[in-house]
């Protein structure tokens, strides 16, 4: 018997994100045995390339999940809450890239080297979470097995990417009207992105978090299953156009050696250590972009507190942080034979 193959639609085929879910699919060999592409009506007529095949986008409309056994959503929180349960209902299992359903506590949220056994696909929606929480959840998760956290302080690097293709060309222009002294324009963020930074992602609510640092928070402990890891995060926008950075400081329950951290993370799935300090050797994003590991480095002791240990965590945030996970997701559907 053949291997089956599959009828997949990417919602957001034209964004930054849906684009790269393309070429995942075709990278990692999923068996996809027919493509529907879904954008707005603005990209009718706009044409995108899967195994060197030509395909036109469609507008996504009610209809356009009919037959369809998978959907990979990446087109933002309303298209997902508006279309994600239409397309459930015809029997499609949705991989959602938004925030709209991620704390929903019948949706999973899964990130595959953390909590596979979460999977399911009673609901008809999987959600993939943020991409800043996946990448620091992938390197804590063999520490967590270990020693168990209490706490988590961290900081986030993150890139224009993180925030789609319009955000990627502001930054682009910026940079240009900086060097040619002209006017610097700006749609997208709330300052000039170019050679500057702030740490406002996402909208500021009532207790001071943004929406970002929210996420994080909320995120990292549906996904470890454990309601009392405490998290305080710091979400910060900087001028680099593909992977986040983090600072992340962690709290073990049990005391555990840098040694042993090292050595957990090196057999890890999904992580590469980066950490030779002395060859100044530590993770980039220059480096982390393209791939798909998440990277590991600067790991030391942190004195100010007991069982305290610092590290320094880079991903590419549109490849595991988005595109990537979702293709994991549908992989391990696939394992499971729960598609
Ligand atoms: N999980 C993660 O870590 C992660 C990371 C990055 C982004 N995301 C999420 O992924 C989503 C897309 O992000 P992106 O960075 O790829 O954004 P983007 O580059 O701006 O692309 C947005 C995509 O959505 C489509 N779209 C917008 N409105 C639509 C509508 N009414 N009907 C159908 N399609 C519509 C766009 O189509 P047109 O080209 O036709 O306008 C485009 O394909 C967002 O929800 C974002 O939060 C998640």
């Amino acid at each position: 018997m053949g291997i089956k193959a599959y009828r997949v639609a990417v919602v957001g085929a034209t964004g930054a994100v849906g684009n790269l879910m393309i070429q995942v699919l075709e990278e990692r060999a999923f068996p996809v045995g027919d493509i529907k592409l879904l954008a707005s009506a603005r990209s009718v007529g706009k044409f995108l390339t899967f195994r060197g095949e030509s395909i036109p986008v469609q507008e996504l409309k009610e209809d356009s999940f009919d037959g369809v056994q998978l959907a990979l959503f990446s087109a933002g929180g309303s298209v997902s809450r508006t279309f994600a349960p239409i397309a459930a209902k015809k029997g499609c299992i949705v991989i959602d890239n938004s925030s709209a359903f991620r704390m929903d506590p019948k949706v999973p949220l899964i990130v595959p080297e953390v909590n596979p056994g979460a999977v399911t696909v009673e609901p008809g929606i999987i959600a993939n979470p943020n991409c800043s929480t996946i990448q620091m959840v992938v390197a804590l998760k063999p520490i967590y097995d270990a020693a168990g956290i209490r706490r988590i302080v961290v900081t986030t690097f993150q890139a224009v990417s993180g925030t789609g293709k319009r955000a990627i060309e502001e930054l682009r222009h910026q940079v240009q009207s900086v060097i040619n002294a002209t006017e610097i324009k700006r749609e997208i963020y709330p300052y000039q992105i170019a050679f500057n930074c702030f740490p406002h992602i996402g909208a500021f609510l009532e207790n001071g978090f943004t929406e970002e640092e929210m996420k994080m928070d909320n995120e990292t402990r549906k996904i470890f299953g454990d309601p009392d890891i405490a998290v305080c995060a710091t979400t910060v926008r900087v001028p680099v156009y593909f992977g986040h950075s983090e600072s992340v400081n962690i709290e073990t329950r049990k005391p555990i050696t840098v040694e042993a951290v090292r050595k957990l993370l090196v057999a890890a799935p999904g992580v590469r250590l980066i950490d030779d300090p002395a060859g100044a050797r530590y993770p980039v994003p220059i480096e982390a972009a393209g791939t798909d590991d998440t990277h590991v480095g600067r790991i030391r002791r942190d004195p100010s507190v007991e069982n305290g240990l610092a590290m320094w965590v880079v991903a590419d945030n549109i490849r595991k942080g988005a595109a990537t996970n979702a293709v994991q997701i549908a992989e391990l559907l696939l394992e499971r034979g729960l598609v």
